[in-house]
């Protein structure tokens, strides 16, 4: 492994740049050249490729966003495209790709394992929907940015007694949802695990109010539906007050928090060891707190469990 080459695809995360760095200053720890591609594989395709240095890195540990920017590329789902992408990477010497995105970028980067590119995953994602690990980067700071809006949120609801509808990102995970919805007291969180029926969530905002609640939080994952027109139909059917917040996409920005900085730290090093120690198609997880890799395929093909025991606490805890 001579040289290697990064790159972030798909939704930006906090901690992408963290990861960068790590990927970037352990390539140079090792005495291995290091590359950065811009765009994600749009950039690929094009030759967007840069030499790095440990200066490349300076300053941006604390910065959401990615330095390298990232794309969505149609193109590089075709296999002319990724025919592209592999002879671009020989023309740059490159032998090993790290790939930091969600489950796209990483079906993107089996691909070019099979086509001889020895490559890497991070996951980099804040909807925390790859059940191969127990966490994605930026998924804690995205949890930390809905907590500050709820807070906020919950202060004028109760002063004014009313019932808010705050939409968070998640179209097929609610995993931002229910942790947010735990974190921040809300008294239902509907997420596309399980749906919700318009009657029994009416009936519980009743009962609440019925036992002395002074608001009602309710927390929708954007995949359920939109929280404009929940609001309106609790408020129809209640007659209490609600007004719906969409919180979109302030919780992809922001600096990463220090879980987030410290498990990028992690698994960019841990993704050079896995190049270095000549294994390709592999993703960086934790499981068990510990950082591990797995073949992606095994990966992708694990099948999300939900968790129903977070789910009853919240449940529980809001009554
Ligand atoms: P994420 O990586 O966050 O899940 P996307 O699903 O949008 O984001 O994927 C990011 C990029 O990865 C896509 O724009 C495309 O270039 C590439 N990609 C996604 N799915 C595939 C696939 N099945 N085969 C090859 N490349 C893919
Ligand atoms: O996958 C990350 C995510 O932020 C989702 O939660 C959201 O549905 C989607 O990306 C929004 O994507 P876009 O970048 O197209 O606005």
């Amino acid at each position: 492994m001579k040289t290697i080459a990064v790159l972030t695809s798909g939704g930006d995360a906090p901690g992408m740049n963290a990861a960068i760095r790590a990927v970037v200053r352990m390539a140079i720890y090792k005495g291995i050249r290091v590359m950065g591609v811009q765009r994600g594989y749009h950039g690929l395709i094009n030759g967007e490729i840069l030499d790095m240095d440990r200066h490349s890195v300076s300053d941006i540990i604390h910065r959401g966003g990615t330095i390298l920017r990232t794309a969505r590329c149609e193109e590089f789902k075709t296999e002319a495209g990724r025919k592209k992408a592999v002879n671009v990477l020989r023309v740059f010497g490159v032998d090993g790709l790290v790939v930091i995105g969600g489950d796209g970028s990483f079906a993107g980067a089996q691909l070019l394992s099979e086509m001889g590119i020895a490559t890497v995953g991070i996951p980099g994602t804040i909807d925390n929907d790859l059940p191969y690990t127990e966490y994605t980067l930026g998924f804690d700071t995205a949890l930390n940015t809905v907590l500050d809006a709820i807070n906020k949120i919950r202060d004028t609801s109760s002063s004014h007694e009313r019932i808010s509808v705050v939409e968070v990102m998640g179209r097929n995970c609610g995993d931002i949802a229910l942790y947010s919805g735990i974190g921040g007291g809300a008294e239902s969180v509907i997420i596309p695990e399980i749906g919700y029926e318009i009657d029994a969530l009416c009936k519980t905002i009743f009962e609440g109010k019925l036992r002395g609640k002074m608001h009602n939080l309710i927390i929708l994952a954007e995949g359920v539906g939109g929280a404009t027109e929940l609001a309106k139909q609790i408020e129809d059917i209640t007659g209490i007050e609600s007004r719906a917040t969409v919180l979109g996409h302030i919780q992809r920005g922001g600096s990463p928090s220090s879980f987030d900085r410290i498990l990028a730290s992690k698994m960019g090093v841990a993704a050079v060891e896995v190049l270095i120690a000549g294994r390709s198609g592999r993703v960086i997880g934790m499981v068990d707190g510990k950082i591990i890799d797995e073949d992606i395929n095994e990966a992708l093909a694990i099948p999300r469990k939900f968790n129903d025991k977070l789910y009853d606490i919240s449940k529980i805890l809001s009554y």
